[in-house]
């Protein structure tokens, strides 16, 4: 039986247009899912919108529209941006859809039955014309004492709400013994850290429903209460497979989700309230939650006002689509922080992309067109006793899908690609220390052929390799190998250099 593959990213706000943060899960989680499908894995890859929550319905009533319409305005553009990515989901879920509301509301009613849910007041610092609560160390105090908002400046009040409460409290301690006997369920290490202590000082029971706007999911049982924005984006994930409908079928087959992905800022939930939520239900908790790093650009946090979001459309439509794809799983290893620069990025096209690979490829090509007549040469024999070079160049042929495997295993992307890279300079270092044309002047046909043959099956490799993450290129170069026909097929450079 093939084995499954379950793997999600946040469902993303959609107040916000998509950007290099939001592609960045989304393309790893790509380069992720396609890996598993080439290794013969059922592939699941889900990704979706969170569409409700206060935020939202302001965002709406300032462009005069209704929530439900403002947000179907939004949606298309992450569709839009996946597609241009080249993102391969298998399903999209919008928090909007019935198929997840009856979920949300079924879990929400169970937890209420067992008692896992339970009414209460939430008393806080509220702030009422930006309807915000705030802790009252938040609060800016002013000469006569009153508590002020820290972000209109306009006194606030305590006030107490009517809320439901979801009772993590009871599921601390189970939640610990299991993160200890699943080392591997949070990653990368200081994650799951940051988590077991923050654990460790205390769950508080966490207010799941809000009373003040109207835009989430409907308590069946008390009407004017909206399901709080974490818990009901949490559910998608089992929402997406069936689960509490009248077809669990998917669920039955994908769950537990194999990895949860997504930036570290949102682990806590992913770690703490979602698998907390599960105990309750008494369902299987997901065999990781990955947190990765933040990307800063140019030493900057990533802002609206500040003018510096980098839009990863824009630079695919400049430099093509898998150069984003690569410099971002590349350049910083997954689960640290990095930093975005335009520099950066040219220096890593024209050094890796058009140099390295591109360079490869055409110097081979022009090779084999120069002479064999375009055809890649069959040597007699695929050793040379003699040649220990080609010997090195063979054993790491054999090696490097293995290597890749283990980095990818581990989610180490940026590990992957790097071992992939190591070929790409091996050989063509190899072309240097060979030097075919002066094989070819000496009439050394037999080494000549054992050399360009040996040159094509490493890009061969690489082809297969880099495919997972730079799906279009592979392609390209395959076209240009063209094995299955007679004769190589040379094109176009794979990437120009950059002039800046
Ligand atoms: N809606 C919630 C998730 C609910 S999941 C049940 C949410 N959405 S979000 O639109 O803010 O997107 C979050 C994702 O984008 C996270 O994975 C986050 O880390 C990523 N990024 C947003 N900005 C980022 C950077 N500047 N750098 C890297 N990733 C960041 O949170």
């Amino acid at each position: 039986m093939t084995e499954k593959f379950y793997l999600t990213t946040p469902v993303y706000y959609v107040n916000d247009i998509p950007h290099i943060g939001h592609a960045y899960t989304t393309i790893a989680a790509d380069a992720l899912a396609r890996y598993k499908r080439s290794k013969g894995y059922d592939v699941r890859f889900l990704t979706g919108t969170d569409e409700h929550g206060q935020k939202v319905w302001k965002a709406a009533q300032a462009q005069d529209k209704s929530p439900q319409e403002f947000v179907d305005g939004i949606v298309d553009r992450f569709k839009t941006a996946w597609d241009k990515l080249n993102i391969s989901y298998d399903d999209f879920i919008r928090t909007t859809e019935k198929r997840h509301q009856a979920t949300v509301q079924k879990i929400f009613g169970r937890l209420l039955e067992q008692g896992d849910i339970y009414k209460g007041d939430y008393e806080g610092w509220y702030c009422v014309p930006c309807e915000t609560y705030w802790a009252e160390s938040e609060l800016v105090e002013d000469m006569e004492g009153r508590k002020l908002c820290p972000d209109c400046g306009r006194p606030s009040e305590l006030l107490k709400e009517e809320t439901y409460y979801f009772r993590q409290s009871k599921y601390q301690e189970k939640l610990l013994q299991y993160i200890d006997a699943h080392p591997d369920f949070i990653a990368p290490a200081p994650r799951r850290n940051e988590i077991i202590q923050f654990i460790k000082q205390g769950l508080k029971d966490l207010s799941v429903t809000r009373t003040a706007f109207p835009w989430g999911i409907i308590v069946p049982a008390d009407p004017k209460h909206v399901v709080y924005v974490w818990f009901d984006a949490l559910i998608n994930y089992v929402s997406a497979l069936g689960y509490a409908s009248s077809d669990e079928e998917m669920f039955k087959k994908y769950w537990p989700a194999d990895v949860h992905l997504m930036g570290k800022e949102i682990v806590r939930f992913h770690a703490i309230t979602w698998p907390c939520i599960l105990l309750a239900l008494g369902v299987p908790l997901p065999k990781k939650v990955f947190g990765h790093g933040w990307w800063t650009v140019e030493g900057q946090k990533m802002s609206k006002t500040k003018g510096n979001v980098v839009d990863p459309l824009a630079l695919s439509s400049e430099f093509g689509v898998d150069a984003v794809r690569y410099f971002i799983l590349r350049e910083v290893p997954f689960g640290v922080d990095g930093d975005f620069s335009m520099k950066l990025f040219i220096e890593r096209f024209n050094a890796d992309l058009a140099n390295d690979l591109g360079n490869l490829l055409s110097r081979t090509l022009t090779m084999v067109e120069k002479y064999f007549k375009s055809q890649i040469p069959n040597p007699k024999s695929q050793t040379n006793t003699n040649d220990q070079i080609t010997k090195e160049i063979q054993k790491l042929i054999d090696e490097t899908p293995e290597t890749v495997d283990k980095a990818m295993n581990e989610l180490a992307f940026s590990e992957a690609l790097g071992t992939i890279w190591q070929l790409i300079t091996k050989a063509n270092v190899y072309i240097e220390k060979q030097a075919p044309w002066s094989l070819a002047k000496k009439g050394e046909n037999e080494q000549l052929a054992l050399v360009l043959s040996t040159l094509i099956k490493a890009i061969k490799l690489v082809a297969d390799q880099i495919k997972p993450f730079m799906p279009e290129t592979s392609s390209r170069i395959n076209a240009q190998l063209n094995l299955g026909g007679e004769k190589i097929a040379k094109g176009e450079p794979l990437f120009p250099r950059i002039q800046k």
